[in-house]
């Protein structure tokens, strides 16, 4: 070999070497610290310049390269490891008391003069593994399995792009000989909404959970498999060390994510237990609010020299406990499906469960979106099904639990309106079907809730109030409304004088509402608050609006041809006139819409942030969106934050938000806040 063909071999090398140690710097920076130093795209060129330059000189590939996470070949199963220390459980609790009386019990064993301090961590409810690295470099990897032996899924851990393939160099000691690393798999919530849909679209069962998923996940033959999940990991032990390690375990937290592994950020030591205590309750209510499934909080004496005193009892450490909460999904028995028509005449099933406990409330109606989705998951009336619940949304049937019991058949729509007969309609290219019936009990009412509650917001008048006032006969049209007394309200049970007074003034103060929100009112088909600000701006009164064509109706930004067509119905109907003349002659706004000031409306002093690409919307459209409806739209994460909304590929900003606690959002969930059904974020 010429002295020149070694120089630039060995430069190839050092170049090479460079590389990997950039990238491994910049996985670290993005997934332990959350704040990356370059860009996506500037980390590709990176990654992508080690890549050529390895694909060019397979020799100078090594096992710890970056590039070297996916590309072992599916396994014909999985090899049984012995743990190199059994991987325990632990006792849980589930009250304040049963906390308290652990701690007395702690305190005891140790002397009443020590101090005993607590680290407590989300206890993430996902797949418990062992990473091992042999003088820095991950070497093995394994599910805990029954604790004394797992299996072998290093291929598959490999994959995740925080697990580090090296560790990074901590105070410049060398690494220890051998050094296992206890943590916990996780699917992040936005990502198995997403894959549940794509489960559906390919034909196979969604996972009835993200622990389901995230066990499912590791234990796939094919590491590409693995791979294409989104899974991530925190970890929160050591099982086996060959060299000096911390002393306590909030030290042991710091320096793993020093060696390059992702620690949770929301760990806390306290130093006592009625802090504990009150951590633990509020980790109940923040709970819904993460990116990902807690099943409860670990406590963990914090000094290792205490939990060697305390020991174990059968695998069980005296030293800490899991605080549990009830599970947030359960299974039931689905006893029937019932059709509930809504405010535009749209069928929604929903479905009256065997009561269960869910997330600590009992349950007993869930939704099922539509007769599509019904049928693609294959939810039967009579069968066991899945249910789910998360914060305060309302809970789902997310498909059936087993088996189908063999007297269950697949469920089919109803051909008529349940309550007026009417033969429903599915309109071409719409999922949801309608009772096409503009007299609709159901859909009368529904509008009056519609007008009263999110359009015109008028105070005092709920949908309790309207029920009454609509069987009572007195209410059954929005007309009717104006046309209401006091004493007639006074007569109502839970009104008196003065509460009735206030709803009248307060229906009467409607008529000062803007156009906009009348024609939000409206109930026009595919006309929500955004489409109705624009067409009050566009047309600026009720009459300019009927005398629009239909190519003037797509003038309309966000106004394609098939609302067009709707709208361009909607206002050629003579039923629909009289309604409007007649709401107009009650004093109710059909002109001008003077108001150009930051739109108001439910979401008024909410901030949003939107990261990543989102499916149904482009982020332009699903920002004029929201803040049509009164929120703001920034482009950073704070404590002000009212909710990230992530769609796919999100950035840093998702992580972020967990860390701040900020809720994260699916775009389903974008889309409720939309169409105002739900006000939970
Ligand atoms: S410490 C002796 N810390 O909970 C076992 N476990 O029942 C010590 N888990 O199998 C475990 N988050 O899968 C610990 N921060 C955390 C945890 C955690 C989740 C899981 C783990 C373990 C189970 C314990």
């Amino acid at each position: 070999m010429s002295s020149r063909t070694r120089t630039r071999k060995t430069s190839h090398a050092a170049r090479a070497e460079e590389l990997r140690r950039l990238v491994e710097h910049h996985l670290y920076r993005y997934h332990v610290l959350d704040d990356p130093e370059l860009s996506d795209a500037a980390y590709d060129v990176l990654y992508d310049e080690l890549k050529a330059l390895e694909d060019e000189h397979p020799e100078l590939v090594t096992r710890d390269s970056p590039t070297q996470r996916v590309g072992a070949p599916p396994a014909e199963g999985f090899r049984k490891v012995e743990h190199l220390s059994p991987m325990g459980s632990l006792e849980k609790v589930t009250t304040a008391e049963a906390l308290s009386k652990w701690a007395d019990d702690v305190q005891k064993r140790l002397g009443s003069d020590e101090a005993v301090a607590y680290v407590v961590e989300p206890k993430i409810d996902g797949s418990a593994v062992s990473l091992v690295y042999e003088n820095g470099v991950y070497v093995r990897g394994a599910t805990r399995g029954d604790g004394l032996r797992g299996e072998d899924v290093t291929g598959n851990l490999r994959t995740l792009e925080s697990v580090p393939l090296r560790l990074l160099e901590s105070d410049g000691k060398p690494h220890p000989e051998v050094l296992e690393v206890r943590g916990e798999i996780y699917f992040p919530l936005a990502g198995f909404d997403r894959f549940n849909e794509a489960q559906l679209a390919a034909g196979r069962k969604p996972a009835p959970n993200a622990r389901n998923a995230a066990a499912g996940s590791l234990r796939q033959l094919n590491p590409a498999i693995t791979a294409a999940r989104p899974l991530s990991i925190y970890v929160y032990g050591i099982g086996v060390h060959g060299g000096s390690a911390p002393a306590t375990q909030w030290e042991t937290l710091a320096w793993l994510r020093e060696l390059g592994f992702r620690t949770n950020p929301d760990a806390e030591r306290l130093e006592s237990i009625e802090e504990v205590a009150e951590a633990c309750a509020a980790w109940e209510g923040k709970r819904g609010e993460l990116g990902y499934e807690i099943d409860g909080i670990v406590i963990k004496v914090d000094s290792f020299a205490q939990q060697e005193t305390l020991g174990s009892l059968h695998g069980r450490p005296r030293f800490a406990r899991a605080y549990k909460w009830a599970p947030t999904s359960a299974v039931t028995r689905l006893l029937a499906i019932h059709v509930r028509v809504g405010r535009t005449g749209v069928l929604n099933p929903l479905a009256e469960l065997e009561p269960v406990q869910v997330g600590g409330v009992t349950v007993s109606s869930a939704t099922l979106h539509n007769e599509d989705d019904i049928r693609r998951k294959d939810i039967r009336v009579g069968d066991l099904v899945v249910v789910q619940r998360a914060g305060d949304v309302i809970p789902q049937v997310v498909g059936p639990a087993g088996e189908h019991e063999p007297s269950t058949r697949p469920w089919k729509m109803p051909k008529r309106c349940p309550l007026c007969k009417t033969e429903i309609i599915k309109p071409e290219g719409e999922v949801m079907h309608r009772c096409p019936n503009r007299a609709c009990p159901s859909r009368g009412l529904e509008t009056l809730y519609h007008w009263a509650g999110s359009a015109l917001d008028i105070e005092g008048v709920g949908s309790n109030t309207l029920k009454k006032l609509w069987d009572e006969g007195l209410v059954r049209s929005l007309p009717d409304l104006y046309r209401l007394s006091t004493e007639q309200l006074e007569a109502l049970e839970g009104y008196a004088e003065i509460s009735a007074a206030r709803a009248i003034a307060s229906i009467a103060r409607s008529q000062e509402q803007p156009f906009s929100r009348v024609l939000f009112g409206l109930n026009i088909p595919k006309v929500g608050w955004v489409i109705a600000r624009n067409l009050a701006r566009h047309f600026g009164s009720v009459d300019a609006l009927i005398a629009a064509t239909q190519s003037e109706l797509e003038e309309v930004e966000g106004v394609g041809p098939d609302r067009a067509v709707l709208i361009a119905e909607w206002v050629a109907d003579a039923e629909n006139r009289r309604l409007v003349a007649e709401l107009r002659d009650l004093g109710i706004q059909m002109e001008g819409e003077k108001d150009e000031r930051p739109a108001e409306g439910p979401l008024t002093g909410r901030q949003y942030v939107i990261t990543g690409t989102l499916e149904g919307f482009k982020r332009e459209e699903a920002k004029a969106a929201l803040e049509a409806i009164g929120a703001k739209v920034s482009e950073s994460v704070s404590g002000k934050t009212s909710g990230v909304i992530v769609g796919e590929s999100p950035g840093s900003k998702a992580e972020k938000a967990q860390k701040l606690g900020v809720p994260v959002l699916t775009e389903q969930d974008l889309r409720a806040l939309l169409s105002g059904a739900s006000r939970k974020h």
